[in-house]
């Protein structure tokens, strides 16, 4: 067992089961995007395993560009205050803009980042989240396309982390609560 494995408690999504979801949302992207200019907008750093791997799913042209916003600092808790670290590369004016982020948990990161979008005049704006933990819900968000509803743990890899660390592991793991506490 290696020093990252230790603290997981237990796996809640493994490798296939993430690889077989994510090949179904590709597929239905490439149906509902067909003949229209999609863009993908990834969210720094946590999507970056979603992201690559939804990609290679979608049969269909697309663009990619990525934000980066922090909502946690090292916390596990969100401090309900977004700030923009690293804003789009590219213009979305008259594009179908499809959000591309690991989880929504409170709602405030997309929130803010959906109001923020929507001033630039997509022709369209909707969210593909891998994972979905409704218990902690502050503000409502609409999601087109979900992969996992999960319980109210603290999760980690496959992209999330908990003070940087566990992003690669290859599966979504619940975090040991005293690594946390
Ligand atoms: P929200 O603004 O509360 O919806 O938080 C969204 C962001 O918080 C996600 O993009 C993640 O980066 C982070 N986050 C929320 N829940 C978890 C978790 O269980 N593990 C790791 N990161 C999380
Ligand atoms: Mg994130």
């Amino acid at each position: 067992m290696n020093c990252m494995e230790q603290d997981i408690k237990e796996i809640l999504l493994n490798e296939e089961q993430l690889k077989s979801k994510i090949k179904e949302i590709g597929k239905q992207i490439s149906r509902d995007y067909e003949g229209k200019d999609l863009m993908l907008v990834g969210i720094l750093k946590g999507s970056v395993p979603f992201m690559a791997d939804l990609l290679k799913e979608i049969t269909i042209p697309c663009t990619m560009d990525f934000m980066a916003v922090s909502s946690y600092g090292n916390s596990s808790k969100t401090s309900g205050i977004v700030r923009i670290l690293k804003d789009l590369d590219f213009e979305i004016e008259n594009k179908h803009v499809l959000i591309v982020e690991d989880i929504i948990d409170s709602g405030t990161t997309l929130a803010y980042l959906i109001e923020y979008l929507k001033g630039r005049k997509p022709a369209s704006l909707k969210i593909a989240c891998l994972l979905n933990k409704p218990e902690r819900r502050l503000v409502e968000i609409n999601t087109s396309y979900v992969g996992f509803v999960v319980p109210d743990y603290f999760l980690v890899g496959y992209g999330l982390d908990y003070a940087e660390k566990y992003r690669n592991l290859p599966y979504i793991g619940i975090l040991k609560e005293d690594i946390y506490q």
